[in-house]
């Protein structure tokens, strides 16, 4: 109970910090790192990569419905949260790399298969390893370094927010894989360890690279989704799963509390959105969905499971939680945003001027 009221506050601190400065949202420049949660189109940039959703149905309840490389029919979480800040979504790094003034407002380096550890999402062949992603982002600080100089370019690293959402896939494609070596390697409690320990490293690097606003997505009930799902007879929630989520998640917690004490100045945040989503699966009633334990697409396999041209989309996307094996559909996405939004907003009733919601 303490470490929550805690990470509240905490919470609240940081949005306020960007929310109510009085520059305010308009010069707000967030850099976004994570997977396919997150990615908004700079997989289309890699040629040979087989994560990729630049293709129908994707994008199809996007503004001009047409497929951006969202993994989603619509918005990520991540475009609803800055639309709330109002800011616009910061593009994909890939498409605007070359121009500066493009980079100085802020940019997403997400990647559809990356996960924490480089060597997972593997048979994807191309994808942005969170590690990649931080060494784009140390050339994004020099880039703007050489045209701004020093002092401005670490006042704007200093002041930027960091959103980070990474992880899913170092269980969904790698240590859930049966025939991939880490699940053989490793006992889930050494896996953890070295996931947490890996991300300490990066948290460190990003740290050091100017980064002091940052918030860290714990994942969510990763045994709960489609694809999952299917490897039970019955088509329930692998409970086994939930269990190593909970246990990365509070040791990710644990994590970005100590770096708070360890950093100077450092402002870290631990956005535990594991219950919301959980809430959305087990009553989608509750909150206007009437599927949850499928897919739109109707694509729950263990293996594929995206939304391919061929797929027989369902009738209404909105019943749905899920878009395709993996993802939360745009109004799933929606929801999400919202909770976690006024999560950050409720510890505190002076932090209300903020982004309006209803
Ligand atoms: C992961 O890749 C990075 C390069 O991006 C490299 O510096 C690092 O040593 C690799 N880590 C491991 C554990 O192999
Ligand atoms: C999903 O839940 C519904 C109603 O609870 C059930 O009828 C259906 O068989 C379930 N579908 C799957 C794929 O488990």
């Amino acid at each position: 109970m303490g470490i929550l009221i805690r990470q509240l506050v905490f919470a609240t601190t940081v949005v306020m910090a960007v929310a109510a400065a009085p520059s305010s949202a308009a010069s707000l420049v967030t850099f976004i790192f994570g997977d396919s949660l997150t990615e908004v189109g700079n997989n289309n940039f890699l040629q040979y990569s087989l994560a990729r959703s630049d293709y129908p149905w994707y994008g199809i309840d996007y503004d001009g419905g047409q497929a951006t490389g969202r993994f989603t029919n619509g918005r990520t979480i991540g475009d609803v949260i800055s639309a709330k800040l109002g800011i616009p979504s910061p593009p994909p790094y890939l498409s605007v790399s070359k121009n500066v003034d493009a980079l100085q407002g802020g940019v997403n380096y997400a990647s559809g298969g990356a996960g924490i550890l480089n060597e997972t999402g593997l048979y994807f062949i191309q994808r942005l390893t969170f590690n990649d992603q931080i060494d784009l982002f140390k050339t994004t600080k020099e880039t703007i370094k050489t045209k701004i100089g020093e002092g401005a370019a670490n006042k704007l690293f200093n002041e930027a927010m960091y959103f980070i959402g990474i992880g899913s896939n170092d269980y969904v494609n790698n240590f859930l894989q049966p025939f991939l070596a880490d699940g053989q390697q490793y006992t889930h409690d050494e896996f953890v360890e070295l996931l947490v320990s890996t991300l300490d490293q990066q948290f460190s690097r990003l740290y050091q690279l100017g980064a002091r606003k940052m918030v860290f997505h714990g994942l969510g009930p990763l045994g709960c989704i489609p694809s999952q799902r299917v490897k039970s007879k019955t088509g329930e929630c692998l409970k086994r799963v939930n269990e190593w989520v909970l246990e990365f998640n509070s040791k990710a917690k644990n994590l970005v509390n100590s770096l708070n004490k360890r950093l100077p100045n450092a402002k870290f945040m631990f956005a535990d959105t594991y219950q919301d989503v959980l809430d959305l699966i087990v009553a989608p009633a509750t909150y206007g969905f009437k599927v949850s334990n499928t897919s739109c697409c109707n694509v729950d396999t263990t293996v594929g499971g995206l939304c391919l041209p061929n797929a027989k989309m369902c009738g209404n996307r909105k019943d749905y939680v899920f878009w395709d094996a993996f993802h939360p559909t745009d109004a799933a996405n929606v929801v999400l945003a919202d909770k976690f939004f006024s999560t950050l907003f409720s510890a505190s009733p002076q932090a209300a001027p903020g982004p309006s919601h209803h």
